[in-house]
């Protein structure tokens, strides 16, 4: 929470406000901003944008600039070109403008979906453990939430899944592949059984998609247009985080039904003329991919030989334990200088793959740890 002391209304508290009661006692998202040296805690790609990049960005931001009197292009055709010229070269999926949407970070995809397709009087499913704003969203929206189980190694059953799916019928199904925060991506033949077992919308947040051996559910668009959605982000092997664009790829009416809800110039000219240099410099950025792909299996391999128990990743980040105290631990990593996620499982940390240099401070750290776990 922001510091208040001296501030006007600084004596006033939520129990004052008339806030809405189903918001009562909740918790906002709330990864820890903290001003440590090695920051491995928000799975963001640990490399920033290449000079080249930043001047191109720069120049893109001043040609705008020219017009920032004027509201931004409301509906973002020519950035939701550009992306749908990426993931269509990236999957092979001939997808074009009307299948593609555009907004603040995948955050706000998922709100204006959970606006349109959820809310009062309807249910979201999820499979825990798994992306806490899902949760969030969802209570924001007013949509009730339904989490059903993965199996004990964080992997999902796809029987298990579609039998969840039958017996809460929800209006969105969240399928998180790679999963995060446990890391494991599910195979498009498990996900076409529980699309067709599902009666509503099935986001597909592939949030973490350009690090995963599978293939995209983007490549089953076609077999399912009527309920699927693909949600993807700049925020992670883009280096864009800062930026905020997310994004998706549906079938067309999808799309009209977001423009019901979305506010309108939600994507500022700024934003979407920096997001385009971005994709313009994409596979200078991505080439990063397979560094921190590479460097993402030195890290299991050391920290196995380290004693840790490693949950297999397909993504940016590895879930590990099993720690006595998961809290305690995390301090100690921080007492170190490393800042990582305790992201409230029982027994497990979850650390960002970053730099080589990031990542032995994280393994000299985790000597330390470890070994006092061990004792
Ligand atoms: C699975 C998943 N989905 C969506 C997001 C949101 O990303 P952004 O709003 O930055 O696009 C994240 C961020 O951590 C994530 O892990």
């Amino acid at each position: 929470m922001t510091a208040v002391a001296g501030a006007i209304g600084c004596d006033v508290t939520l129990a004052n406000l008339p806030l809405r009661d189903d918001l009562r006692g909740r918790s906002p998202y709330g990864a820890p901003q903290l001003d440590v040296a090695v920051r491995l805690n928000t799975n963001e790609n640990p490399y920033p944008p290449p000079p080249a990049l930043v001047a191109d960005i720069a120049a893109a931001v001043q040609q705008e600039a020219r017009e920032l009197h004027r509201y931004p292009d409301r509906d973002a055709v020519a950035l939701r070109t550009d992306l749908a010229g990426y993931l269509a070269g990236r999957t092979r999926v001939p997808l074009t403008v009307a299948n593609m949407w555009a907004a603040n970070g995948s955050n706000e995809i998922i709100q204006q979906l959970l606006q349109a397709f959820g809310g009062p009087g309807r249910s979201a499913l999820g499979f825990t453990p798994s992306y806490s704003m899902h949760p969030i969203i969802s209570a924001g929206t007013r949509t009730q939430w339904i989490p059903a189980p993965r199996r004990a190694d964080f992997s999902l059953d796809p029987a298990g899944a579609v039998a969840a799916v039958q017996a809460h019928r929800p209006d969105v199904l969240f399928v998180t592949s790679p999963n995060n925060p446990t890391g494991q991506s599910i195979p498009p033949a498990d996900l076409a059984a529980v699309l067709a077992a599902a009666p509503g919308i099935v986001v597909v947040d592939e949030a973490y998609g350009e690090f995963s051996s599978e293939h995209s559910a983007v490549g089953l668009l076609g077999q399912f247009p009527d309920r699927l959605v693909v949600c993807r982000t700049m925020s992670k092997a883009f280096a864009f985080a800062g930026g905020r664009l997310g994004y998706l790829a549906a079938a067309p009416a999808v799309v009209d039904a977001l423009l019901l809800v979305r506010l309108p110039y939600h994507l500022s000219t700024l934003t979407q003329a920096a997001a385009r240099a971005a994709l313009r410099h994409g596979s200078a950025t991505l080439a990063s991919v397979a560094v921190l792909v590479k460097e993402r299996a030195r890290v299991i391999a050391a920290l196995r030989d380290l004693g840790a128990q490693v949950v297999p990743s397909d993504a940016n980040f590895v879930l590990f334990g099993r720690f006595a105290d998961a809290p305690g631990a995390w301090r100690r990593y921080l007492e170190h200088g490393v800042l990582i996620r305790d992201v409230g499982i029982a027994g497990h940390l979850r650390v960002t793959v970053g730099t080589p240099a990031e990542n032995d401070a994280f393994l000299a750290a985790s000597a330390a740890v470890l070994a006092l776990e061990a004792l």
